[in-house]
């Protein structure tokens, strides 16, 4: 399974990239795609569609768009996409970090719910929808 993770601005400028990088391909993920770029208004809201009218939403698309992103997506060879998306939750931890586990990426490294370092594509239907808004079909290996 491939699927798509998002290092959030909050996640580069906290110079935090390479550990959770690097969190993932312990677990066994590997790298089929990366890149740097930074969000215009369009794209974030496009991105964040199921949020529109939330009353976060508009917080949410300032936040995500304020400075540089690190898309990936990344494979667990022989996994299914429903397993790897769970064990990527796992590893990035709940949405709220104060609900997040201690050892996941935001029970470790963020409190607010607002900046939360990371976004993982939750489902297989998220995941289609979302990678493509990154990378299109040649920039992610085999
Ligand atoms: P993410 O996993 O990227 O998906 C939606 C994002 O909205 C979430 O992480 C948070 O960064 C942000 N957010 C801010 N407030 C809330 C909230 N109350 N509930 C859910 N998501 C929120």
């Amino acid at each position: 399974m491939k699927t798509l993770v998002v290092i959030k601005p909050d996640g580069v400028e906290r110079g935090l990239v390479g550990e959770i990088i690097s969190r993932f391909e312990k677990y066994g993920f590997s790298i089929k795609a990366i890149k740097i770029t930074q969000l215009n208004r369009e794209t974030a809201e496009r991105l964040y569609a199921v949020h529109e009218g939330k009353t976060f939403f508009d917080d949410l698309i300032q936040y995500v768009t304020s400075g540089h992103i690190i898309p990936l997506v990344i494979e667990m060879k022989d996994s299914g996409i429903e397993e790897g998306i769970k064990l990527i939750r796992k590893i990035v931890g709940a949405t709220n970090p104060l609900e997040a586990e201690m050892g996941s990426i935001r029970g470790d490294y963020a409190s607010d719910i607002s900046y939360n370092i990371v976004h993982a594509s939750d489902s297989e239907k998220s995941n289609s929808y979302e990678t493509p808004i990154f990378f299109n079909k040649e920039e992610i290996l085999d």
